[in-house]
């Protein structure tokens, strides 16, 4: 037996005991499992990691060479193997291998010129933006414009990723095509959804009487040519290396529309808030590195307590895009074939609304579901002060009624309590605060690949679908299908 094996076998044989008794059995608890950094404080006491599990995960640490597998990934090494790529999104943020650092920043560069002479006039007057492109070119954009982006907005943006026609039909209605900035976000420049939502924009501006429709057009992508290929003027096409991965990208010329929307200022101190968080998961020890510890929970959950899912609920209305983001996230990078359970199928609601829908279930339900509340400390001027108080009191409640429960002999009103959550508390919501968050989840979803042995990087799952959507749409001859599916076909097309 490996010694992996032999640490993940004391791992999920140990005895769990209860939340309430740890912190009774461990006084300085609280202290080892809250981590303070880039603004962010991580609180995982409530989790059932006690000071043996630790130990353990730290060892397994050690066993799966993480300290090796994050030098790796720091330093540009082909760490995609099955793809033979780097993964150097850390290099937007200027942490990396020098010669990637110096091409991301060039990039950046190229990208702010664009957006001056955008602000300058050079496209005429831009008073929309409508962005259009699919999970991981619209996932970071959409989530942090809408987070950040609600005090006097500078433009009004619609980021359109459904093929569903009905997806454009909001901005096209809401939007003048003569003020309209139309960005197309895709890496290869080749997703289906995307090519077919821009060839209909090309159209909604045509129909609209504007000469050069493509003279509108902004072009973010990892194939420069395919983009001058479709129509769009070089000069506005930003390109990004093929080494930062689809879900990964919002640092580079994919968060294009934030840096426009919210200001280059704004952009660079997300790219600062970030980079904080790549030095904290790179320099410090395991046991006070917020990313490791997040994993070691994920981990332990899944692995010795049999979880399926874990939940995340942002008690901020700015927030509610995160758990759509971290789905993309951590299920396309780690929903992988193993023979371990791989990542948790991650699903959220935003607090207070979650509490009146799912919370039954998390209360007295009979599944595990670790539960993540991500809150912001400060109110922020424009907010009133009562709202956020109830907020917060709201958030705080649902961690401290998980665990401790309320014991009562009538079974319908027990609460059997000991169930698991951790609190990420944000002192200020900006854009550096929300860079650090974003990287945290990052690494953690790093690591757990790292402590799982499995490539984070690559996503060959979605790629059947794709095919056989493709086979059905060109009416392939040799194309054999199930009964189930010719009918619906016979039936719908
Ligand atoms: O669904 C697979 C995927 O490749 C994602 O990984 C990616 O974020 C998305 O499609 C969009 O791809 P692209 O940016 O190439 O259009």
């Amino acid at each position: 037996m490996s010694d992996t094996d032999t640490l993940w076998q004391a791992i999920e044989s140990a005895a769990p005991t209860r939340l309430t008794d740890l912190f009774d059995a461990e006084p300085d608890r609280l202290e080892r499992l809250t981590v303070e950094e880039a603004g962010l404080y991580f609180d995982f006491s409530k989790t059932h990691l006690d000071a043996r599990l630790i130990d353990r995960f730290v060892e397994l640490a050690e066993a799966q060479d993480l300290a090796g597998k994050r030098e790796a990934l720091f330093a540009g090494e082909a760490v995609n193997a099955s793809e033979g790529r780097a993964a150097e999104h850390m290099a937007q943020r200027g942490q990396g291998a020098p010669d990637s650092v110096a091409l991301a920043n060039a990039l950046h560069m190229r990208m702010r010129a664009l957006i001056d002479a955008i602000e300058a006039g050079a496209l005429g007057e831009i008073r929309h933006i409508l962005h259009l492109g699919i999970g991981g070119s619209a996932l970071g954009p959409d989530f942090v414009i809408d987070a950040l982006g609600r005090e006097d907005p500078a433009y009004d943006v619609a980021v359109v990723s459904n093929v569903d026609g009905v997806a454009l039909e909001g901005p096209f209605h809401l939007f003048d095509p003569e003020y309209t900035l139309v960005v197309i976000a895709s890496k290869s420049f080749t997703t289906a959804e995307t090519m077919l939502n821009a060839e209909s924009t090309v159209q909604w501006l045509r129909n609209a009487g504007i000469a050069d429709p493509y003279g509108q057009m902004v072009a973010l992508t990892a194939e420069p040519d395919k983009a001058v290929d479709f129509g769009i003027d070089e000069t506005r096409v930003l390109p990004f290396p093929e080494t930062v991965g689809g879900r990964y990208s919002l640092w580079s010329s994919i968060g294009f529309p934030i840096a426009l929307a919210l200001g280059w200022e704004a952009f660079e101190q997300l790219l600062e808030g970030a980079a904080a968080m790549d030095r904290h998961f790179r320099l410090a020890d395991w046991r006070d590195n917020a990313p490791v510890i997040a994993a070691f929970t994920d981990l332990y959950y899944t692995q010795a307590r049999g979880a399926e899912t874990r939940a995340v609920f942002p008690y901020d209305e700015r927030l509610r895009l995160l758990a759509p983001y971290l789905q993309q996230l951590e299920m396309e990078s780690n929903g992988k074939a193993s023979d371990r359970a791989t990542a948790a199928i991650v699903w959220g609601g935003v607090g207070t609304d979650a509490q009146h829908a799912v919370f039954q279930l998390l209360h007295q339900g009979t599944h595990l579901v670790p539960a993540e509340f991500v809150a912001v400390a400060e109110a922020g001027d424009h907010r009133d002060p009562a709202h956020h108080e109830q907020l917060l009191v709201n958030c705080f409640a649902q961690g401290s009624a998980l665990m401790t429960g309320r014991a009562s002999d009538d079974a319908d009103r027990n609460f059997p309590g000991d169930r698991p959550s951790s609190t990420i508390l944000i002192e200020t919501l900006d854009p550096a605060s929300l860079g650090a968050l974003l990287a945290f989840y990052e690494h953690r979803t790093f690591a757990n690949a790292a402590l799982l042995g499995i490539n984070p990087f690559d996503q060959f799952g979605v790629e059947l679908g794709k095919d056989i959507a493709r086979a059905i749409a060109d009416d392939e001859d040799a194309l054999t299908l199930d009964p189930s599916t010719r009918a619906l076909i016979d039936r719908a097309l």
